[in-house]
């Protein structure tokens, strides 16, 4: 066994260029150079657009804007609104779990699979579940959670989950969200122009609306996932390129909600759609994944992913993709001009998602089965349009074994402990992992590519770096498919760590870096700390854990930063925010918040000095314990 580099990454995706240069194809690889160098007003956060008496940009010579407002103003103001897109989208996004929730039929597309977890989260809200028939329940609870977007009043009925200590920090703090649309609402509200230019306002405000996401819409979004398409369990899947497969119909299903996924990978089994295959002279369907909405598939149905964000492209170069089928979020619309160069049909479904050079094939709750039969008979029919001359399909793959749900996590770190069965099922046995010093700590690293750090390599060699030090790696969205893609989440991975660490995924049969799913299930990472948490008798920030977010591009990425560190974890980018224009914002985020939420921000763009900073802090906390 042997972890694949990033250099054999680089020469598949270099292979795969020579093809689109063969069509005529776009790639991100070259738009990054004619977009360089960017925009140094933008990426200081110093430029201004929201009111057309501008766009204002702060220079020596013009320290302000026309309104009057400084660098300060300008770069917090930019920042909340990024924070807020962000929070908008991953609420959004379980919004609409919560609208399928609502469809729920024990004869219908979407049915309840872990009542367990259903009637566990009813429990929790105070809602009556004795006798009750359990698709009542759903709706009942579909119901609810939809009211938490909009209730005019209280606040997230989810931040009762957080041990006592953070919720009193969040009340002191003032950011505990209210409905979660409201806090969307503020956030534009106090941006607009003429109203809020002070940092240490705006700032705050971004950890609010940070938090209606991270302890609300995407709280909703994971936990009523779960209730229908199953809490995840350890399973084994694979990933990278090498798992399209070259006489076989390829579905990629890339975006984010697993409603539509889930679906395509019910009626890819079909055996009608399979009978259809064989007389197109296809050997079967197979249906790989992009982005999280591989990462949603994977950790349920153990369906293998073929890349993470900045593969999107690459997956149609392979000349072998029949059809990618998108609903929301992170998809590149190059995707549109890009599948005209080959046979792939590129599928978008969602009104939230349009773009050019796709075929539009709605995709309803409601009508779910009919409308996936549709994308995969589409895609199945198109597999006699293959060109063979560009098929080429990298041999790289890797084993992982993914599904690290709190749940699972639980269940899995039993194995590790000797001891009396009055801590089974808690997260005792992980913290007496932690105070032994067997396992120095846990590092949640998340986030996205970003083509301002080499593709994969901070993600890779962090979690190598970390694993080798006995620090556990708790993973979600594309570092997660980095890790997988690289060969991480095998189990035989293990050599690769520390003595302590090792004797843990033997003994607990684990790989080193734990699956825990999407960007979207980060709300698990908040719900294993706060266990963590309330198990141990200490803060949140006490604990020996820290966030890591090295590769991050995204507004849902700053949103989730922000509920990470408002829930008292140490947070380490390894791309800026674009907010260095201000020494004032850059203070609040990076040390002000700390005396709100016992935790900030650190940016460190030098890989090696983000590791270790990492580690010292780790190391830090353990020393002010005493363990
Ligand atoms: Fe310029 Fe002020 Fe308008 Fe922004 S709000 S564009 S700084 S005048
Ligand atoms: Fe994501």
């Amino acid at each position: 066994f042997r972890l694949t580099t990033v250099e054999e990454f680089e020469a598949a995706t270099d292979r795969l260029l020579e093809t689109g240069a063969k069509v005529g194809a776009d790639s991100w690889q070259m738009r990054v150079k004619n977009q360089t160098p960017h925009c140094k007003f933008g990426e200081e956060g110093i430029c201004c657009r929201i009111c057309s008496m501008g766009p204002c940009r702060i220079t020596k010579k013009a320290p302000r804007g026309i309104c009057g407002c400084d660098a300060h103003g300008i770069a917090g103001r930019n920042f909340l609104r990024f924070t807020a897109g962000g929070a908008a989208t991953h609420s959004d996004h379980g919004r609409e779990i919560c609208h399928t929730l609502h469809t729920v039929a024990p004869d219908g597309n979407y049915k309840v699979k872990d009542a367990e977890k259903l009637i566990r989260i009813a429990k929790e809200w105070g809602v009556e579940t004795e006798g009750r028939d359990i698709y009542e329940l759903a709706h009942e609870m579909s119901e609810l959670a939809l009211m938490e977007y909009g209730k005019p009043f209280g606040v997230q009925r989810w931040l009762k989950r957080a041990p006592e200590h953070t919720q009193k920090l969040w009340h002191d703090a003032e950011i505990e969200p209210r409905a979660i649309d409201r806090e969307v609402s503020t956030a534009m509200h106090m941006t607009h122009m003429g109203n809020s230019s002070k940092p240490e306002a705006l700032v705050r405000q971004a950890l609010r609306s940070g938090m209606s996401d991270g302890w609300g819409g995407s709280m909703c979004g994971t936990e009523f996932s779960d209730v229908m398409f199953g809490t995840p369990k350890p399973v084994d899947t694979e990933a990278n390129l090498g798992v399209m497969k070259e006489d076989q119909v390829n579905i990629i299903v890339h975006g984010h909600d697993p409603s539509l996924s889930e679906m395509i990978c019910e009626y890819a089994d079909d055996p009608e759609m399979v009978a259809l295959a064989k007389t197109m002279g296809a050997n079967g369907i197979n249906v790989a994944g992009v982005c999280c909405t591989s990462n949603e598939v994977a950790m349920r149905r153990g369906v293998p992913m073929a890349g993470n964000f900045l593969q999107q492209e690459n997956v149609v170069l392979t000349g072998a993709c029949e059809a990618i089928v998108v609903d929301v979020q992170c998809i590149f619309p190059a995707l549109g001009p890009l599948s005209k160069c080959f046979h792939t049909k590129f599928i978008t479904t969602s009104p939230i998602a349009q773009m050019p050079d796709s075929d539009f094939i709605r995709f309803n709750a409601e009508t779910a089965g009919e409308n996936a039969k549709k994308i995969v008979r589409t895609a199945v029919e198109n597999f006699a349009n293959r060109k063979q001359e560009l098929v080429h399909i990298p041999q790289l793959k890797q084993k992982a074994t993914v599904g690290y749900s709190v749940e699972a996590i639980v269940k899995t770190l039993d194995g590790v402990t000797n001891s009396q069965v009055d801590v089974l099922g808690t997260t005792k046995p992980l913290l007496e992992c932690i105070t032994s010093g067997v396992l120095r700590g846990a590092v949640a690293m998340v986030g996205c590519n970003n083509p301002r750090v080499r593709p994969d390599y901070a993600h890779i060699e962090l979690m190598k770096k970390l694993i080798k030090n006995d620090i556990i790696v708790i993973l979600s969205g594309c570092s997660a498919q980095a890790a997988a893609r690289a060969g991480l989440m095998d189990k035989r991975a293990k050599d690769l760590c520390g003595a302590g660490l090792k004797r843990v995924c033997e003994l607990a049969d684990i790989p080193p870096v734990l699956h825990m799913g999407s960007c979207v299930d980060i709300s698990r990472m908040m719900v294993l700390a706060s266990e963590l948490s309330k198990d141990s008798g200490l803060p949140i920030s006490k604990l020996p854990v820290v966030g890591c977010a090295p590769e991050w591009m995204s507004e849902k990425a700053v949103s989730i930063g922000n509920y990470v560190v408002a829930t008292g974890i140490d947070t380490f980018l390894g791309v800026d925010p674009q907010v260095s224009g201000s020494s004032e914002v850059t203070y609040w985020l990076t040390e002000g918040v700390r005396k709100w939420v016992e935790a900030a921000y650190t940016v460190e763009k030098d890989i090696e000095k983000l590791g270790d900073a990492m580690i010292a802090r780790i190391e830090e906390k353990r020393a002010a314990l005493g363990i």
